[in-house]
């Protein structure tokens, strides 16, 4: 076999969308990624998942382009992105829903969902009404609440409406940092079935996620971060069965002898 065959992908792999390749990041001295290399295909639900500290969030805004990498680098659809700034990611399809949603808790649920929107000029075209339109057939009860003030809405409403403004922007890649967060566990069950949903319907998702077996019930394929590396990755249903996973990196205790 030449050269060039081997690196030629495998015949039927789906595009490699996001490839982190041993990303290093730090907060002036203090490293938070030390080295993390990862991969997400497109149509696939990958999950990042590990304690708190591990670096999970810190990997994601390395990826997105909020905080700049020391180190590695970050391609987004075969194209070196290490030094965008954010907006330009998301105008090429990369879009994070940030770990505590940052919506605009002023402004109503309509201008929530407009801002997402704005890197396609907002929701003046018949395109970004039609992408409107199916975001409020997915998320019914923000339909009811457009003209709500963002703030006052239930933390699992706000979750939607984090999603649905991500969605606004069309995303190639959506990631989402801490779905659960502050949710009770019938919610994120909800919330996660919608994301489910909507990568069988194509949408490939990055979900970074402390409540692991949520996160590995529904994702492809999985990487456990600790220390700012990758400390395992694999099928999901095999981290899901691992108990060294389990007990040393996600805090879980092994079931009584
Ligand atoms: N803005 C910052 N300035 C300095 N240190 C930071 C900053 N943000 C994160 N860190 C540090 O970087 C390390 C990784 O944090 P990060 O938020 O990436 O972890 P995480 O895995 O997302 O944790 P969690 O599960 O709590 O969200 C931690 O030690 C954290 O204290
Ligand atoms: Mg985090």
């Amino acid at each position: 076999m030449s050269a060039t065959e081997t690196l030629a992908p495998a015949p039927g792999a789906a595009e490699i969308l996001l490839d982190i390749k041993s990303m290093e990041l730090r907060y002036g001295a203090a490293v938070a990624v030390r080295d993390v290399s990862l991969t997400v295909r497109r149509g696939e639900l990958v999950a990042i998942i590990g304690n708190n500290g591990a670096g999970k969030s810190s990997t994601m805004k390395g990826a997105t382009g909020l905080v700049m990498p020391s180190g590695g680098q970050v391609m987004f659809r075969g194209a070196d992105t290490t030094r965008l700034p954010a907006y330009a990611k998301v105008a090429r399809g990369l879009v994070m829903v940030p770990e505590g949603r940052m919506i605009f808790p002023d402004q109503s649920v309509e201008d929530n969902l407009t801002l997402g929107a704005y890197v396609h000029g907002g929701l003046k075209g018949a395109r970004a009404k039609q992408t409107l339109e199916k975001v409020l057939a997915l998320f019914p009860r923000l339909k009811e609440r457009l003209a709500q003030q963002a703030g006052s809405m239930s933390g699992g409403e706000q979750q939607m409406l984090a999603i649905a403004r991500g969605l606004m922007a069309e995303p190639e890649l959506l990631v989402i940092d801490e779905l659960s967060l502050g949710l009770a566990p019938k919610i994120v069950d909800q919330l996660m079935r919608v994301l489910s949903d909507l990568n069988k319907a194509g949408l490939t998702i990055l979900l970074v996620e402390q409540l692991a077996s949520y996160a590995l019930a529904i994702a492809d394929h999985a990487y456990v971060i600790a220390n700012g590396r990758v400390a395992r990755q694999g099928p999901s249903a095999a981290l899901a069965r691992d108990p060294e996973v389990m007990e040393a990196f996600l805090g879980k205790k092994k079931p009584a002898a």
